[in-house]
């Protein structure tokens, strides 16, 4: 099952201390740190608890949800990392969901201009997609994730036994990612992606099926890392997604990333049979499949002109044009697509239809 190579900084275990201390022991004595929130904290920390006392990891949480990924709480960890003598040559341990990862990325990447820092994402939309890749940042003005930097990280660990406490939403959440990488890079995954049971989650399975994911999302940071070119696959269902997202959180009625990223699919699913000619017959049958999945988030034609708007306003856009990336068949991409604001809105109506 193509492609399958995973980068060698991220690896699969259940053993999360001792693939932390081979780790940690590279790192200078006193220069390591560890940031996290609440949940991860009392959930994780447990497990390596004897590798933080045994090398005194000096150890900072943070308040989690959306509103504090923000410059507030970056400079409570930089003064944290301060006050506490880290440097250049420090390790800062970033364990915790998407938000956490990429906000301490950003914070290690910063500090005296870039410390080395690991990731242990706890969530699937983490395992599978934020804590990959290097994308590393913060919320500014409203906007998300408005500030930050590409920065790879040292190492990235992914345990499957963290999502053994994750809610159904959660788990859904991550998985439209991963559905997302069935469709723009690999049918075969695709396929065992509908197969598999979301009702009884088998994690065994579950682990093969996610470092297929991973392979997806790897072969594109490695192959672009800045998002130059290969890697705008990546953005496939996001640029009407961050729409929906936006407009959901407006009206009051805020959605979770990965369902807002499944609407997005199914108009840009759309509009890749009009403008890229794929299959109808097979654009039905994927998207009465994620509806049944995800259910659906309502719009009416009057949601239409600031769905357009929001659009126009993603940082993905090159000059005025939305730029969207579409695909021509399961596993054929097609970067750099421009659409019509009539197509868009045929594309929005098609979706209101459902
Ligand atoms: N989440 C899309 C990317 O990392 O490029």
């Amino acid at each position: 099952m193509a492609p399958s190579k995973i980068h060698s900084n991220i690896i699969f275990s259940q053993q999360v201390g001792s693939e932390l201390e081979k780790i940690v022991q590279r790192f200078p004595a006193g220069k390591v740190f560890l940031l996290t929130e609440e949940t991860p904290e009392r959930l994780c920390l447990p497990l390596i608890g004897p590798l933080i006392q045994d090398y005194g990891i000096l150890c900072k949480s943070i308040s989690g949800g959306e509103p504090n990924k923000s410059i507030r709480s970056v400079e409570q960890v930089w003064e944290f990392l301060s006050k506490n003598g880290a440097d250049r040559n420090s390790l800062l341990i970033n364990i915790g969901g998407g938000l956490l990862t990429d906000l301490g990325g950003f914070v290690a990447s910063t500090f005296k201009r870039g410390m080395a820092f690991v990731n242990i994402p706890t969530t699937l939309l983490a395992q599978v997609d934020a804590s990959l890749g290097g994308k590393t940042g913060i919320n500014f003005n409203g906007l998300k994730n408005e500030i930050g930097v590409f920065n790879e990280p040292d190492t990235v660990i992914i345990n499957t036994n963290f999502l053994k406490t994750i809610d159904h939403a959660n788990f859904l959440s991550g998985y439209a990612e991963m559905l997302k990488h069935g469709l723009i890079k690999n049918p075969a995954h695709w396929e065992e992606l509908l197969a598999y049971d979301l009702e009884n989650v088998n994690y065994e399975l579950l682990a093969d099926i996610i470092a297929h994911s991973v392979a997806v999302k790897d072969w594109h940071v490695q192959n672009d890392l800045t998002e130059k070119n290969i890697r705008k696959a990546l953005n496939f269902g996001h640029t009407v997604g961050h729409a929906f997202e936006s407009y959901a959180l407006h009206a009051g009625r805020p959605i979770q990333h990965g369902f807002a990223v499944v609407y997005g699919m199914i108009v840009e699913l759309f509009l890749s049979a009009k403008a890229c000619g794929f299959d109808q017959a097979k654009l039905n049958e994927i998207n009465q499949w994620l509806i049944q999945t995800y259910g659906k988030f309502e719009i009416e034609p009057s949601a239409y002109d600031e769905l357009y708007e929001l659009m126009t306003h993603d940082k993905k856009n090159e000059g005025s044009r939305i730029n969207f990336t579409l695909i021509s068949a399961i596993g054929q991409v097609e970067i750099n697509q421009d659409c019509s604001k009539e197509l868009i809105i045929e594309a929005l109506d098609a979706y209101r239809q459902l």
